[in-house]
């Protein structure tokens, strides 16, 4: 475990509570007999979380776990997740509510879409893509900013049967080509570009470039959100054809088809540890439901009265499950903003609550950390009071982050929850209950009602109070990921068989169990990193570094950093005929990474070494590796092929170059 000693020391230290608030605790959508009443009946309890929802068809079975771990969640039922996310509010009289209040960056550039406006759009949109040519089942890639188009294109492909995958605008158009190329997708969804740090960054570009690596494109859909210029060879008739164009003409009446609670819903592919990555596979039935009742459970949403806001992208799962799919179920109102939280003052996110009056807030704690650094001067020139549930998701909360975001964002009122899941996962599946548990920083406290979870060790038992291990999970849950896209064997390998005996699901975390029994979450196992709550492979990053004609071998690990969590670190050993690489290597390395992948994947530090340190059997010691990033005596080297490595490493460590 990467973050294990110090971590565990700094939790050791932890014993500060915070009960929840008695109003919030008086209203709560959920209380604490849930839990004893879940546990109870799983089976009847998920059904009653299901009736939350529209069904066209009530389905037959909640669980069908006939041939483990493929489980099925409420077959027979028929349902549309549009229609769930859209049509239902409009039908109920809620049309005129705001489901979004869009910042744009560039300030002033804003847009109310009430629930009766995005059926329109939704609709049209579903029509423009039949007329594309998209039919039921199949892949449709969407690559986009954060404006209301995005939200559109998923719900539009929802709503037709089409699966999205929606692929995160700062991958590189290589990224971009390998899942393109792995779920065929035959339709991409883009713009010009979209707004970041006050100018417009471009999107189509790269949609081209990807375009010449893969041939299964046939039609291309791009909104025009800058009105950038795109390029001599920007735009081909054959292919390319205008948002405002195809949906702007298309009939806003749309019929939306009932599928199969188990029809394929959306692709979302994260890093595994291997430098393939994985296409999570997310059905129809069971992640409505499972997004839906925790976005009411966790978040406490009154739809009525909240103004809900989540700072993720949509290109990561938190934008699925808590912008699109869980809340647009439950009718909120949200906030949803293009830009970077500096643009273009560093206090934005906070002027933003300040003028929408929002009342529950959801973000990262890397984002958390950056705005610590910036002081409490910025936060505190806005009147925040309007807050009154915060949240916290991607990697473990620094207990100092923690209380910061609760007293300077939260004004010491407000409860944090430390969510705890995974794109696998599809829902929150570890955290407090805000009008239940009493919080302590840093930890996600418990499994919600419904959710069984546990800390093993390695034979699979339960590690006893005070003790850490495995994050397991130990039953099925209705949001989990069905298969990896095309890739059974590799969704069994994966999740199922480190503790197959069991039956239990291996999240790939450690964690441990504090006096109480609760949960406090260490960081990942295995060769995955979490930098800025972002999932990296350690692989994907070192066959990216060996495609360039310079490198021979690479090895990267994952070092403690007090701003992303975990940064990048790579150590490369060149070809003999690059010599030593020339005075820019180190830019040179960094710049192909950041185009093989994308910025987010770009090293902290490369260092230039002679030798990796490899056991006797040639497998690298990452963890060597990771004393040296982390500037930590080098442990034990006695399994070491060559001992004296090590000393050649750490002495170039005094040289290397920061880039
Ligand atoms: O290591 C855990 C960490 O993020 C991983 C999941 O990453 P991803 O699939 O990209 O999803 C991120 C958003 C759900 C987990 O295996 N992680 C996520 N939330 C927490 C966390 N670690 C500690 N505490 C959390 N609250």
């Amino acid at each position: 475990m990467t973050t294990d000693h110090e971590t565990l020391a700094n939790l050791l230290k932890e014993d500060r509570r915070f009960e929840p608030p008695a109003d919030l605790a008086a209203a709560a959508n959920v209380s604490g007999d849930a839990y004893e009443h879940a546990a109870k009946d799983p089976g009847a309890f998920w059904a009653e979380q299901a009736e939350r929802l529209t069904w066209a068809e009530k389905w037959d079975t909640v669980l069908d776990d006939s041939n483990p771990p493929f489980f099925k969640w409420f077959t027979g039922g028929k349902l549309n997740a549009s229609y769930n996310c859209v049509d239902r509010h409009v039908e109920a009289g809620r049309g005129d509510k705001v489901a979004l209040h869009w910042v744009g960056e560039p300030e002033g550039d804003t847009r109310d879409i009430t629930y009766a406006q995005l059926k329109d759009e939704v609709s049209q949109a579903a029509n423009a893509l039949t007329e594309l040519g998209v039919e039921t089942g199949d892949r449709v890639a969407i690559y986009m900013p954060m404006i209301p188009e995005a939200i559109v294109a998923m719900l539009a492909c929802a709503r037709i049967g089409a699966p999205h995958t929606v692929v995160f605008g700062g991958f590189s158009a290589d990224a971009l080509a390998s899942r393109i190329d792995d779920c065929q997708a035959k339709v991409i969804i883009t713009s010009d570009g979209g707004y970041r740090r006050g100018a417009p960054s471009a999107l189509k570009p790269a949609v081209d470039e990807a375009r010449t690596k893969t041939s299964v494109v046939e039609k291309v859909l791009v909104v025009r959100r800058t009105g950038q210029d795109l390029g001599e060879n920007g735009w081909d008739d054959d292919v390319d054809v205008w948002w405002h164009d195809a949906v702007g003409s298309a009939s806003t009446e749309h019929t939306p088809e009932a599928f199969d609670a188990e029809h394929p819903l959306y692709v979302m592919y994260t890093s595994g540890t291997t430098g393939k990555p994985k296409g999570i596979l997310h059905t129809t039935g069971g992640y409505l439901v499972g997004t839906s009742y925790t976005h009411h459970a966790v978040f406490d949403l009154k739809p009525e009265t909240d103004v809900y806001w989540c700072t993720a992208d949509i290109g990561w799962v938190t934008g699925h499950s808590y912008i699109v799919y869980g809340p647009l179920a439950n009718g909120a109102t949200q906030v949803l903003y293009e830009g970077t939280p500096d643009s273009p003052e560093r206090g934005r996110w906070w002027q933003i609550i300040e003028q929408y009056g929002v009342t529950i807030f959801y973000t990262a704690p890397t984002a958390i950390r950056s705005f610590m650094k910036q002081g409490r001067e910025i936060p505190d020139q806005r009147d925040m009071s309007s807050l009154r549930l915060l949240g916290s998701v991607g990697e473990p909360i620094n207990p100092e982050a923690y209380i910061w975001y609760r007293n300077t964002i939260g004004g010491d009122r407000t409860p944090v929850v430390d969510t705890w899941w995974q794109t696998e996962t599809g829902m929150i599946m570890i955290s407090p209950l805000p009008g239940v548990t009493a919080g302590k920083p840093g930890s996600a406290m418990t499994p919600i009602p419904g959710v069984s979870a546990d800390v093993v060790d390695d034979d699979g038992n339960p590690v006893p109070n005070g003790s850490g291990g495995y994050l397991v999970v130990t039953a099925p849950w209705p949001s989990m990921l069905r298969t990896l896209w095309g890739d059974d064997d590799r969704y069994v390998d994966t999740y199922w068989s480190r503790f197959k005996k069991q039956g239990y699901y291996f999240a790939g975390d450690g964690a441990k169990k504090d006096s109480d029994g609760d949960i406090w979450v260490l960081g990942r196992v295995d060769d995955v990193m979490n930098v800025s709550g972002h999932r990296l492979s350690t692989t994907e990053i070192e066959s990216a570094l060996v495609s360039h004609p310079k490198v021979a071998e690479a090895a990267v690990v994952g070092a403690t950093d007090p701003d992303t969590g975990q940064a990048v670190v790579a150590y490369v050993i060149l070809r003999e005929n690059a010599g030593d690489g020339g005075a820019d290597i180190v830019k040179e390395l960094s710049d192909h990474v950041r185009k093989e992948i994308g910025p987010i994947a770009k090293p902290r530090q490369i260092m230039i070494v002679p030798e990796l340190p490899k056991t006797r059997s040639g497998k690298i010691m990452r963890r060597l590796l990771r004393d040296v990033a982390e500037k930590r005596e080098v442990g034990d080297v006695t399994t070491l092929a060559d001992s004296g490595i090590m000393d050649l490493i750490s002495a170039g460590q005094a040289t290397s170059t920061e880039d």
